[in-house]
């Protein structure tokens, strides 16, 4: 049966599936008062006026804004345990990097995934994916990264699959297999590369491969060795510039990285740089807000033409929310962004760092992701704090909530 959400003011985002860049993520292809035409999973029309079969089910959205569902693209999701005395640690005063230092922060994380099974992380990933679904995600990135073995992130990918199958939206899993490290740098990472990358690989020969450079964590050089061997049949992702900048930007961009996630320390010159290259930056801001309160210069990389995506980073030690509406808010307070432009970097932006073409707007043939705010004013996505402001959701074509 085919659904038809009328009087709705529609943010269609719809100027081609490519990228946003610089001025273009301002521009939200709005139709005032209009309607969507849905049938079989996919938009079938969109416009202000819409032809739609006699028994199709009527929606009347009384002049509140319809938009595509969000897409977040950066979250660490699936996890066990929590980091509630580490965070009393770091209201104290205790950096992040020390913390990771002694063996706590990601490690924390590490010994309580590998505690659990399976099931365990897929039951709590599957309770965090329904959250994030009445917030209005419709489609959500997930790294694995908490195993620091292959036999647990393996279980880590397994448990994300099996949580992505009794879920209406979209998991898009990437193996974090360059996340932090146990015992010698040089050696972990020849064990991932030679041991760990082609277990991946076999069972999930398209998954996206990440890593964290950072001191403390992953070195550029580390880095480079396993994205020039993974990017052979892998899209390649990696944090950078989260603390300190080590001149990864550049590297990853030569590397045709399809995302440079973080960029809170990245220079001027770097940030340019990836402005001007094809390479997408991904902005984190609910993480200096839980954190240290440093956040990424977006509005220069915006000035400088470049296409930006904005994820929640989910994850129990920076950013502890699965609330897109709580990153966008945050993204226009402090990183300097228009809502329109946290808007798109919420959606389409979000769908091209994934890969994906078939959403983030709203056009015939794209899936139909849509959600239904509360408001008439889109601004009131960035203006509003806390609350919900989704009143209904359809993912794939179903009315969900
Ligand atoms: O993107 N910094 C690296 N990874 C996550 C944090 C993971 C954790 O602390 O558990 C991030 O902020």
């Amino acid at each position: 049966m085919s659904l038809l959400i009328r009087n709705a003011r529609i943010l269609t985002l719809a100027q081609g599936a490519r990228p946003r860049r610089g001025k273009e993520l301002g521009d939200l292809g709005i139709i005032p008062s209009g309607a969507v035409l849905v049938a079989d999973g996919k938009i079938v029309a969109a416009g202000d006026k819409v032809e739609a079969p006699a028994d199709a089910e009527i929606i009347d959205a009384q002049g509140r804004v319809l938009m595509p569902g969000f897409v977040d693209c950066h979250t660490h999701a699936c996890w066990a345990g929590d980091r509630l005395d580490e965070w009393e640690m770091k209201l104290r005063g205790v950096p992040y990097l020390e913390i990771l230092k002694k063996g706590g922060g990601i490690h924390a994380t590490v010994k309580a995934v590998r505690e659990a099974t399976q099931k365990q992380l897929a039951a709590s990933l599957r309770d965090r994916l329904g959250v994030m679904l009445r917030e209005g995600t419709t489609t959500v990135e997930v790294k694995s990264g908490y195993g620091l073995n292959t036999e647990n992130e393996m279980k880590m990918l397994r448990a994300i699959r099996r949580a992505a199958a009794e879920w209406p939206g979209t998991v898009a899993a990437t193996a974090l297999i360059g996340h932090a490290f146990e015992g010698e740098l040089e050696e972990y990472v020849r064990m991932v590369v030679k041991d760990m990358l082609p277990e991946v690989a076999k069972e999930f020969p398209d998954i996206a491969v990440d890593a964290y450079c950072e001191e403390g964590a992953w070195s550029v050089e580390a880095c480079v060795r396993l994205f020039e061997k993974a990017r052979k049949h892998h899209p390649i992702r990696v944090h950078a510039d989260q603390f300190n900048s080590l001149g990864m930007v550049p590297e990853a961009v030569r590397l045709h990285a399809r995302s440079v996630d973080h960029l809170e320390a990245s220079t001027k010159k770097d940030l340019i740089l990836l402005a001007q290259s094809p390479t997408c930056g991904v902005i984190l801001p609910c993480t200096g807000l839980h954190t240290d309160q440093r956040f990424t210069r977006s509005r220069l990389f915006i000035q400088e033409g470049g296409a930006l995506a904005l994820a929640t980073n989910c994850n129990p030690g920076t950013s502890p929310t699965h609330s897109m509406p709580l990153a966008i808010a945050t993204a226009v307070r402090f990183c300097g962004l228009t809502p329109a432009e946290a808007i798109t970097a919420a959606t389409v932006n979000g769908a091209a760092v994934l890969g994906l073409t078939d959403r983030g707007t709203i056009a015939p043939g794209q899936r139909a992701d849509l959600i239904l705010l509360h408001h008439k004013d889109e601004r009131t996505l960035a203006y509003e704090l806390g609350g919900n402001p989704v009143d209904t959701v359809i993912c794939g074509g179903q009315k969900i909530a």
